[in-house]
């Protein structure tokens, strides 16, 4: 069986992760979540007052890329790489709001996505890898065998971010996290470095109907006919 590389490209809050860690496990590949990557380096210029609501210091912000360094370690319990920061654990803290609100601005500038996509290469250097972003089937693997486009409906993405954040005790409304979504949506497919764009040869999977086992057998399927194909 040949080795392949598969990358999952969609808007937020489209199960993309979910599916691409099913995928990776299944088919013992490695997952990558590059979001995460993006989502640690916003982390970082929060933690040393880069970045608020107010500011953005992205010039320093872009000489200090070099003191970033982003790793993954896999944790059996969950069944997935988590993200280190620096050496730290930063899975939990990337994934909330105030993070979720920043992460846009970060991913715009051209710097942070040049540091991220070259570390992204690297990793999916020997193929077996799934990767999910926005830029994976476009910019970073752009000859990836398997590219899948996730689609849902703003709704239906918000529902699923807010559950997670109850889920978690974060102070949220449903019409902020629906505001945030919207957000994103507009600043991924607007920004001038990789915008969030569907790849010719992009599968698209609109999962507002799907429940999350169809959309897994769908992708599966597509994964299992290339790998097995010559
Ligand atoms: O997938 P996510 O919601 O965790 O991603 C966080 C942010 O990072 C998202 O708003 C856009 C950005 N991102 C990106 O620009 N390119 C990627 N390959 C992955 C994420």
């Amino acid at each position: 069986m040949k080795n392949i590389t598969i990358a999952i490209d969609g808007f937020s809050s489209t199960g993309k992760s979910t599916i691409a860690k099913e995928l990776a496990n299944k088919l013992k590949y490695v997952y990558v979540d590059s979001g995460a990557m993006y989502r640690a380096v916003t982390l970082y210029a929060m933690q040393h007052n880069l970045i608020s609501e107010e500011i953005f210091l992205k010039e320093k912000l872009i000489n200090e890329l070099a003191n970033i360094n982003l790793g993954f370690k896999f944790n059996p319990d969950l069944g997935f790489a988590e993200i280190y920061l620096n050496g730290v654990n930063v899975e939990a803290e990337i994934r909330n709001m105030k993070v979720s609100r920043l992460v846009s601005k970060v991913a715009e500038v051209p710097e942070v996505r040049k540091k991220l996509v070259e570390q992204q290469q690297k990793m999916g250097m020997h193929k077996g890898v799934v990767m999910d972003g926005r830029d994976i089937g476009t910019v970073v693997f752009p000859s990836a065998e398997l590219k899948i486009f996730m689609t849902a409906s703003a709704e239906k993405r918000a529902k699923r971010r807010f559950d997670e954040f109850v889920a978690r005790g974060e102070q949220v409304t449903f019409e902020e996290t629906l505001k945030n979504v919207e957000y994103r949506d507009h600043i991924d497919t607007t920004r001038e470095d990789s915008p969030l764009v569907k790849a010719n040869d992009a599968i698209e999977i609109d999962n507002s109907t799907l429940t999350r086992k169809e959309q897994f057998e769908k992708v599966y399927k597509l994964a299992i006919e290339i790998i097995e194909s010559d």
